[in-house]
């Protein structure tokens, strides 16, 4: 099925942070895409961060790179330091997009921290709900642009061209971590890990559940409307 276009929205640009949460294969970062578009501040996916880092072989992507082939967490430490650097640069004043953090429950507990340092609210915190049974689906099919990083499925969102970018023709790639046992493993970390921190969010009043196992355009506006409820 090919994805529709992005619902429109004349909505202000907003300072303030959200927070994408949900297993992977739930649709943070082809959400993420969508919802930047409108809000208008950056995508900071720290899954991103690391496979840039690896590519250019820096020593955090060295420290990262053995971690996210077995689908492993990589320690807080290094990860609140890329983040917090990534926040302070000029482009997130106004607000950011997360997609793929906070992880872990001291993850949470030093952003909530860092948030209130640089001075935003309590974030808002979308979480997309999808069935188990879905999310390998998702997963083994997806198809990731090499260059621009647009996000395909080869079912769901296939490309107009078999293996190119519809928007620069980049080459499309399968992530190394979406081989079946890995994602076995990134599956389990999450339920270890992550899981929790959607009752640290609810308990705070930060959350809003979103079904993610609709059709993409249908889960924006879900989106779009969930923020439009629990303005920061
Ligand atoms: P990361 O890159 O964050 O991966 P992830 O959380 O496992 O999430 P994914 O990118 O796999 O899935 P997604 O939810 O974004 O789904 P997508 O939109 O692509 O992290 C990778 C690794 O980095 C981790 O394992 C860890 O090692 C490390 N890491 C990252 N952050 C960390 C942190 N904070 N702390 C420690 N370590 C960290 O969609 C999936 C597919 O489904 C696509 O093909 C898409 O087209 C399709 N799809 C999406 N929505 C729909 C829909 N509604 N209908 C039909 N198809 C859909």
């Amino acid at each position: 099925m090919a994805m529709q276009s992005p619902p429109s929205s004349n909505a202000a640009p907003v300072r303030r942070a959200v927070i994408f949460l949900g297993p992977p294969g739930s649709g943070k970062g082809t959400q993420s895409k969508e919802l930047v578009k409108v809000l208008r501040v950056p995508h900071l996916s720290t899954g991103d961060m690391f496979r840039e880092n690896i590519a250019r072989r820096t020593p955090l992507g060295l420290a990262a790179k053995p971690l996210l082939e077995r689908g492993e967490l990589v320690p807080d430490d290094i990860t609140l330091g890329m983040v917090e650097q990534r926040i302070a640069q000029p482009d997130a004043a106004n607000g950011f997009v997360f997609d793929g953090f906070p992880r872990t429950l001291n993850q949470a507990e030093r952003l909530n921290e860092l948030l209130e340092r640089r001075g935003f609210g309590k974030p808002a915190v979308l979480h997309i709900v999808v069935p188990e049974g879905l999310l390998l689906r998702r997963l083994t099919g997806r198809r990731v642009c090499s260059i621009g990083g647009e996000i395909y499925h080869i079912d769901e969102h296939p490309p107009k061209v078999p293996g190119r970018c519809d928007v620069d023709g980049g080459e499309l790639i399968h992530r190394p971590d979406d081989r079946e046992e890995v994602i076995r493993e990134r599956l389990a970390e999450y339920e270890r890990k992550t899981r929790p921190l959607a009752e640290y969010y609810r308990r705070q009043g930060a959350l809003v559940d979103v079904d993610g196992a609709r059709p993409l355009a249908d889960v924006t506006r879900a989106l779009l409307a969930a923020l439009e409820q629990k303005p920061s």
